[in-house]
């Protein structure tokens, strides 16, 4: 049996809310802290702030156990022998992480210290900050031997984030001492040795007994930097391929089989070669224009980072173009749209392509109806119904009676609609797919005018080419 640790964690975000879960799954006791009142009631009450897989049974498995919920950062401090900080690093309005959250718990958490704490950073937060951490806790007052300032990054993903915290590929320890990293390791225990997936009930995944995934122990420094890379990586990932989808477009090729032949490359991988509308959410957009920010501050040229962030803006704007010139004018033309979040699996709608592009839509007059398997109420907050915006209960209300269908999220639900249902709901069996959700072949099939990203049909390459070269 590993040792039991009792950990506290500060914020109940995301990655807070996930990472308390999942520790507590793992064996341990954990005190899950945040300063907003009415939500530490709900999570208290068993209730559920996000719309995550698996959470809301491992919080009931754990709830009256193994995990408490609380305001009080002092009395947390007190008891936890590791104090995991995982508070919003918002961006800033000159594309810095805003760490103003993370120095208000630094400062608090120092109050508090009587005898040995590690303080993890889990929020993706910009390297050097472990050294402001601890910085701050010296200047209130507590001696260096008192505690320790190391990094945790994580890398769970929205929509699968418990199956990426218990079964990723790798988990990063920075640390600077041995001390500390010792008590990460415990921590870590049950994954990396296997025990957690011996378990009955455990949650299941790609690892096992026999393949659990390796820790990685680094600097703080490089763990710090380890976080925002591989976001960096990813979004120019897809800013790459979104790029490569405009030249298909323009040859007359399909971006699909040119990202299954690149990827099949093992240099370069199958994963994040989706062409679409541009990456969202809360952590690509901000995460790159923060280590832009960093190189900047450290005398480093990223401007790589600034083109990743060109294309996915232009990657936008080339879609609402698509749907104009299928549309020839905008103004009373009534457009379904299917989904609203920044991606499949979540209700998140931060920096979410599809409400950018409704609101550009609304803005030229359309009439919008929009249906989003699970993130209506939090589009309703941001986008009110109104005379030319409502939304739908299903996929068949959104597109009744509409001059077009927009896919804007790769929900797996729009991929099992009935086909022919569709396009007799549709005023104009026309679909318009920022996500490439449906083959070419079955659409045309079915009578629908099919556009999507990348996949230009009829056009040969080399007609194009001859007509631009003439
Ligand atoms: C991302 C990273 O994938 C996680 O590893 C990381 O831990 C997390 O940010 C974070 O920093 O907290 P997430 O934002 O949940 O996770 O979503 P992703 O699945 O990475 O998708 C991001 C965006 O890229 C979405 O808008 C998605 O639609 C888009 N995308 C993704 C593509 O357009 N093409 C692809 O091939 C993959």
């Amino acid at each position: 049996m590993t040792e039991k640790i009792t950990i506290a964690v500060v914020g109940s975000g995301y990655v807070g809310l996930v990472a308390s879960v999942c520790f507590a799954e793992i064996g341990h006791r954990v005190i899950c802290v945040d300063n907003d009142e009415s939500k530490i009631a709900m999570l208290r009450g068993g209730e559920i702030p996000i719309f995550e897989e698996y959470l809301p049974e491992l919080l009931e498995r754990h709830r009256n156990t193994s995990i408490e919920f609380t305001t009080d950062l002092d009395a947390a401090t007190q008891k936890a022998q590791a104090i995991f900080v995982a508070v919003g690093t918002p961006q800033s309005q000159t594309g810095s992480a805003d760490l103003s959250y993370v120095d208000a718990v630094a400062s608090q958490i120092a109050r508090s210290i009587t005898e040995y704490k590690v303080i993890v950073e889990k929020s993706t937060v910009p390297v050097y900050t472990n050294e402001w951490i601890s910085r701050v806790i010296e200047r209130n007052g507590v001696p260096r031997e008192l505690f320790d300032v190391t990094s945790n990054p994580e890398f769970l993903r929205e929509g699968t984030a418990v199956v990426d915290f218990l079964h990723g590929d790798r988990i990063v320890i920075g640390v600077d001492n041995e001390r500390a990293a010792n008590l990460l390791r415990k921590i870590y225990e049950p994954l990396t040795s296997g025990e957690y997936y011996q378990m009955a009930d455990s949650v299941p995944g790609a690892r096992s007994e026999a393949d659990p995934p390796p820790l990685l122990q680094t600097s703080t420094k490089a763990a710090e930097l380890i976080k925002h890379a591989s976001n960096a990586f990813l979004a120019m990932k897809i800013s790459f391929i979104n790029v490569v989808s405009n030249i298909c477009e323009a040859a007359g090729a399909d971006v699909e089989e040119v990202s299954q032949g690149i990827g099949s490359d093992g240099r370069i991988g199958p994963k994040f070669l989706k062409a679409g509308i541009g990456y969202g959410g809360s952590c690509f957009p901000k995460d790159v224009a923060a280590f832009r920010y960093v190189a900047e501050q450290l005398g480093v040229d990223f401007g790589l980072l600034r083109e990743v962030e060109k294309i996915n803006a232009d990657q936008k704007r080339r879609f609402f173009q698509k749907v104009r010139s299928a549309l020839w004018t905008f103004r009373g033309k009534k457009l379904g749209i299917l989904g609203l979040a920044f991606k499949g699996g979540t209700d998140d709608i931060r920096e979410s392509p599809a409400i950018e592009l409704i609101s550009q839509f609304l803005k030229e007059g359309c009439i919008v109806s929009a249906y989003d398997p699970a993130a209506v109420e939090r589009t309703k907050e941001v986008l009110p119904p109104s005379g030319t915006l409502s939304y739908a209960k299903d996929s068949y209300e959104a597109a009744t009676d509409a001059d077009a269908l927009l896919i804007l999220t790769d929900w797996r639900e729009f991929t099992d609609l009935d086909l022919d249902r569709l396009r007799y709901t549709l005023r104009y069996p026309i679909v318009i797919d920022g996500r490439n959700l449906f083959d070419r072949a079955i659409m045309a099939e079915k009578g629908f005018t099919y556009l999507s990203v990348g996949r230009a049909g009829g056009v040969h390459a080399k007609d194009a080419l001859s007509s631009r070269l003439s």
